[in-house]
């Protein structure tokens, strides 16, 4: 079955690179009209842009850091007054700041808290006014805005040397399901996906080399990820296909949940 978001417009934040690019490649594919958002890496977003209308799709690239309210409502702003509207927020934007704990700078852990987790609450919280105040559109989708936002297999498994990663993401998880419970009525559908190991710059070290077989022993499935496996479940949360599904989190994730530790019986 193919999913067809025509007619509908996504905003993408930090899509410059990995999950982000995935998804706003994958969000066009299906014929949404997409702002890309970048922070710092102009030219990448910019070709994936390109790249999109040059395939017949409509794309501009916006810089912003999702961290900063003003610079979030230029975001929306722009969305909107290039495309009319905004159906679709994928709230990406997120980096790590690994130490381990008793080196953890406070700077560490305020820059990953203000773009995992400040940030995805500032792009849900405009998103929301913009759903408010435009026109409700049942032609184009039977929600009235979709937000979906980008969560990590950490926001259940612990990981040492990463504890401020691990928080933005465990508090992603209770932002989500308590904006969903919160809005749920206005039929603004709330959900986040969870990727487990997805090859991305993110975690080129754990994949490099050697270090891949060694991930694999966490990943049930027996495969490293590829970006385009959130996409697609990304496209599935933004579409009529998942109506009913509100307040989820999917893992994708190899089965990286599933304890790996314990299939010998622990
Ligand atoms: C992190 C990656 C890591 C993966 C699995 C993701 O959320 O960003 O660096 O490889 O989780 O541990």
């Amino acid at each position: 079955m193919r999913i067809s978001l025509e007619g509908q417009v996504a905003l993408v934040t930090g899509a410059s690179s990995g999950l982000g690019y995935a998804c706003a490649e994958a969000l066009a594919a299906a014929g949404a009209a997409v702002t890309i958002n970048y922070h710092s890496h102009r030219e990448p977003a910019e070709s994936l842009a390109e790249k999109i209308r040059a395939h017949g799709g409509q794309a501009i690239a916006v810089a912003g850091d999702v961290s900063v309210e003003a610079d979030v409502d230029k975001l929306i702003a722009a969305a909107v007054s290039t495309f009319g509207r905004l159906d679709i927020l994928v709230a990406n934007s997120g980096l790590q700041k690994d130490a381990s704990f008793g080196d953890m700078t406070l700077a560490d852990w305020n820059s990953v808290i203000s773009v995992n987790l400040t940030g995805q609450l500032l792009c849900a919280r405009a998103a929301l006014r913009q759903f408010r105040q435009q026109q409700f559109k049942p032609e184009l989708s039977r929600a009235a805005g979709k937000i979906v936002h980008m969560s990590s297999v950490h926001q259940v498994i612990p990981w040492a040397g990463h504890v401020n990663y691990s928080a933005s993401k465990g508090g992603v998880d209770l932002l989500m399901r308590s904006i969903a419970q919160e809005i749920g009525e206005e039929r603004i559908r709330v959900n986040a996906v969870a990727p487990g190991a997805i090859k991305t710059a993110i975690n080129a070290d754990s994949i490099k080399g050697g270090a891949e077989e060694k991930l694999l022993e966490l990943v049930p499935y027996g495969r490293i990820g590829v970006p385009e496996d959130v996409a697609n479940a990304v496209v599935w949360l933004a579409s009529d296909l998942s109506d009913y599904v509100h307040g989820a989190t999917l893992f994708i994730d190899g089965g990286m949940s599933l304890y790996p530790g314990f299939r010998n019986n622990g």
